[in-house]
């Protein structure tokens, strides 16, 4: 049985012509006509500048990354599933971002806010909190590495801990979603932790490298990536490792394997303002992944300014 006729398909060859015929065409506006009308415009000139400009933004944005060795410290904003138009306006008025520029102030709000908070944006940076890693196709609810270039989001949160346990993210769908934002010129802030059992029974340090060499694509520097180190039981539990395990464990990313040596290296779970200061000041700490405190404005503000 075929497909029943429908308007598009019926259409005689004529009316097809002028359905499918760009604008210009199908208003029989050909560049000879148009040159020879005595417009005030010279739509041919201003349409190639205009082209020619678009093109020229475009392709200055795709041979730029943020550069992140001009930054001393970054502070990660994850909202998770929260917050509304009404919230991020009154966050981004009383948010006060230090005058350090130096410090790179992220704030990763849920997909449907990308495009409001960028539009809000002023001297923080946008990031999203997932990706999908297919570049394009049928995958229903998906949002594309392009879709958050068009955005101009410069970072991405990559494999967080709710995402492998609720959604069953694997390394390899971590490392192949980094692949596809380093080839559109956005960070992955690469999530990496044990549980408390891993923990318990010793094993924090072979977890964490299995994550770091399965979950880590081939494409990655210090350049374009950074780690967030995120114990599983720390977040959102008020408990952290003592100061000493946190530096330790970051100094073993660091050092297991000289791939890591100069990665940007973030500690996250449970960072609240009065922990902030003393483990972002370690020395092999370069910042902080903060939830839930980064929801109040006053103690994401106190954060930041350390
Ligand atoms: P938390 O969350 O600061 O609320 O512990 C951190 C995170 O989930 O990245």
């Amino acid at each position: 049985m075929g497909v029943e006729d429908t308007e598009a398909t019926t259409l005689s060859e004529l009316k097809k012509l002028e359905y499918l015929e760009p604008p210009l065409k199908k208003n029989k506006l050909t560049p000879n006509r148009i040159a020879n009308t005595n417009a005030i415009f010279d739509f041919p000139k201003l349409l190639n500048i205009n082209m020619v400009a678009s093109i020229i933004i475009v392709s200055i944005r795709e041979i730029i990354m943020i550069k992140l060795d001009s930054f001393s410290s970054f502070f990660v904003a994850n909202w998770k599933l929260n917050g509304n138009f009404k919230f991020i306006d009154q966050f981004i008025n009383e948010l006060k971002l230090p005058e350090d520029k130096s410090k790179c102030v992220v704030i990763c709000p849920s997909s449907i806010h990308l495009d409001y908070t960028i539009r809000k944006k002023n001297n923080f940076y946008v990031g999203a909190q997932n990706v999908s890693q297919h570049k394009e196709g049928a995958y229903t609810g998906e949002i594309s590495c392009d879709s958050l270039s068009e955005l101009k989001i410069d970072f991405c949160i990559v494999g967080h801990s709710e995402r492998r346990q609720i959604y069953n993210e694997t390394n390899t769908d971590v490392s192949l979603k980094s692949f596809q934002l380093i080839n559109s010129n956005i960070v992955p802030i690469i999530c990496i932790g044990e549980t408390l059992e891993e923990k318990e029974k010793g094993k924090t340090n072979d977890v964490l490298v299995k994550q770091l060499l399965d979950g880590i694509s081939d494409t990655s520097n210090s350049n374009n990536t950074i780690i967030a180190y995120e114990p599983v039981w720390a977040i959102g539990t008020g408990l952290t490792p003592s100061l000493k395990e946190i530096d330790k464990t970051h100094e073993f990313i660091k050092t297991q394997n000289s791939k890591f040596n100069n990665y940007k290296i973030l500690y996250g779970g449970s960072v609240k303002s009065n922990n902030a200061k003393d483990i972002v000041s370690l020395s092999n700490v370069d910042g902080a992944l903060v939830g839930g405190a980064s929801l109040k404005s006053d103690e994401f503000t106190k954060i930041i300014e350390y």
